[in-house]
């Protein structure tokens, strides 16, 4: 979604604003811009598309200047044109912002300031603050001032950054639902939505929190409420280093993401896994871990591939933890009155810890009284910093839309929570024994796998034109056949289904003829026998069939076009080896079909907005 990044400092903002958008690309955007104040007057440059063209054209325009403001704009009030590229202007020209979120009562805003005479350019619900501000200002307040009294009267999300022309040795920036962080430099200060766009400058990162406005000048900054209240802030070193963001010689982000899975792996179980005890160490559950074991009920929230980790999680808790779980889309969850009390532990799946409708639900299961767990990736984010307590899964930086290392890592941790509870309810050591070894030898397995790229690539070129793909899973790999076919469908663009492969009986199987390709995840389990049964089936109505199986199952050869050998493990970690094939599929058939792979038409990496 939409990037946000702003210099104040005794360099050339030009250079830095392009930098930081680039780094913000992956968020995923369609139109781009920047707005600077050199000896007193605003430019802005702004265009659809990429940040390249935005840069060929500032490149021309030799532009310099000490403050700045940079965008990247994810649509969602207007088309993707330079009228609704941010930033946006007070009438006169003296102000400009830059916004993510969204305004909710922008119309009735909007309505009021044209009763009072003013002129809109664009479609955006953005503009209204930048004449609202205006509003203020002509009532002879300050810009702090002004920005203050124009968000009391804004319902809605927003990450902003103001600059005005009159007072231009600040940047005012506030936030409220959308994140928004302050890079703190020597005779320099930043702002960004994320740290990565600043990372290249600084690593000393302040985290506004809602409802907070920030005035940064060159060499200080002060953070109030929109209520005028003092807030006292502390400044965070983050440890991400800028090898970790980089591209490191792979063509994409997201095949280096897929290759570095063994590493991310490692890093996700590094120091938490007790072999010998069978269990697992996860200090961010151990303040809570005693009512963990007495909950009446465990629900799991989350959005997109995170909420297909949620789906093998409801496998893992209930097959060993024996407490019931449920697992919803938290855009649902948010919506439908959930009933909730404190006995019911609620986890938050988030690679992001952004995604507006996981922060709503987690919010409104604390109202509710329950158990707030996050389980993120980005250290710092909003929903790790509310959730009551919680478990980092370690992936590192997750730069391609699609997420792949990020959902292994949710699997592997979710494998050690499993474990770290049922083992102190009624798992065995020996079968936690045999679970933990089984985790420690995940990220080998990975890397064997990760061999079979080329064959994998062969497969991707023989199909890479058919129109729909089936995948099918039972237990466990159902979740996975969901995450296969999302994989294909985000950045191949081809109409993929997940289903549980006994389900096809009830619909699916009328869409099978020579045409649709289906991949079956049949790996050696309690339910293979049956899966093979449905193997038959499509055969028998000419399915063209890839399946991913065990190694070992030579049965399985003689049924299907393609097998893609997966080692042994246990069901429960059947997943994380399963899914790593299908990532590497979609990812070649949409590079052969000559598609933008890391930032996929209309996704955003960080839903920041409902
Ligand atoms: C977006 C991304 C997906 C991601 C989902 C949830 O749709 O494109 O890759 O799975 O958001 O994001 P989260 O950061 O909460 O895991």
């Amino acid at each position: 979604m939409c990037g946000i990044v702003g210099y104040i400092g005794n360099k050339n903002c030009v250079p830095l604003l392009i930098e930081g958008l680039k780094r913000l690309e992956y968020r995923g955007y369609d139109s781009a811009g920047i707005g600077i104040i050199d000896e007193g007057i605003s430019f802005i440059v702004k265009n659809k598309g990429k940040v390249s063209e935005l840069q060929n054209r500032l490149e021309v325009l030799n532009l310099k200047a000490n403050i700045g403001l940079g965008h990247t704009r994810w649509a969602t009030h207007g088309i993707p044109n330079e009228i609704n590229a941010h930033p946006h202007q007070n009438e006169e020209g003296t102000l400009f912002l830059i916004h993510n979120g969204i305004i909710e009562n922008y119309k009735t805003i909007k309505k009021v300031l044209q009763q009072n005479g003013y002129k809109f350019q664009s479609e955006t619900d953005t503009e209204v603050l930048a004449h609202l501000i205006d509003s203020f200002l002509r009532k002879g307040f300050d810009i702090f001032k002004a920005t203050q009294l124009a968000l009391q009267e804004v319902d809605g999300t927003y990450g902003l950054a103001v600059i005005y022309a009159k007072e231009p040795d600040r940047i005012i920036a506030a936030r409220k639902g959308s994140p928004l962080i302050i890079g703190v430099g020597q005779n320099e200060n930043f702002i960004a939505s994320d740290v990565s766009a600043v990372l290249a400058h600084t690593k000393n990162i302040i985290y506004l929190e809602d409802g907070e406005i920030a005035l940064i000048t060159e060499n200080d900054y002060q953070v109030k409420t929109i209520h005028n209240e003092e807030v006292i802030k502390e400044v965070e070193e983050i440890s991400m280093t800028l090898d970790e963001i980089d591209k490191g010689g792979y063509p994409h982000f997201m095949l280096k993401e897929i290759m570095e899975q063994p590493e991310s792996l490692r890093n996700s179980i590094r120091g938490r896994l007790l072999i010998d005890e069978g269990t697992a160490k996860l200090g961010g559950l151990e303040n809570i871990i005693d009512d963990l074991l007495d909950v009446d009920r465990f629900l799991i929230t989350a959005c997109g591939t995170s909420w297909h980790a949620g789906l093998v999680a409801e496998y893992m808790f209930e097959q060993f933890i024996r407490v019931p779980t449920e697992v919803e889309y938290a855009s649902e969850f948010r919506y439908r009155n959930p009933i909730i009390n404190k006995k019911d532990a609620v986890f938050f799946i988030s690679q992001s810890g952004e995604t507006a409708d996981t922060l709503a639900a987690l919010r409104e299961t604390k109202l509710r009284g329950g158990i707030a767990l996050g389980v993120c990736n980005v250290v710092g984010s909003s929903i790790a910093r509310e959730s009551d307590s919680g478990v980092y899964i370690h992936a590192g930086p997750e730069i391609g839309v699609a997420s792949t290392k990020a959902f292994t890592s949710q699997l592997i941790v979710l494998a050690l929570i499993t474990l770290l509870i049922a083992r102190r309810k009624n798992l065995s050591i020996e079968n936690g024994r045999e679970i933990a070894k089984a985790i420690s030898k995940i990220p080998d397995q990975v890397a064997e796998i990760l061999k079979l790229n080329n064959k994998i690539e062969e497969i991707a070129d023989e199909f890479k034109d058919a129109k729909n793909f089936l995948y099918l899973g039972r237990g466990y790999n159902f979740p996975v056949a969901l995450e296969g076919a999302l994989k294909l469908k985000e950045i191949s663009y081809i109409h993929a289904e997940g289903y549980p492969a006994a389900e096809m009986k009830h619909g699916p199987i009328a869409l099978i003829d020579e045409n649709m390709p289906v991949v079956f995840i049949a790996p050696k389990d309690a339910t293979y026998d049956k899966i093979i049964s449905n193997i038959q089936e499509v055969k028998a109505r000419g399915g063209r069939i890839i399946a991913i199986a065990s190694e070992g199952d030579d049965e399985i050869k003689d049924m299907v076009e393609h097998v893609i050998y997966i080692p042994q493990t246990v069901a429960m970690l059947k997943p994380i080896l399963s899914v790593v094939p299908l990532q590497l599929l979609a990812y070649h058939i949409a590079v052969k079909k000559g598609l933008n792979v890391d930032q996929p038409r209309n996704l955003a990496k960080s839903v920041t907005v409902e």
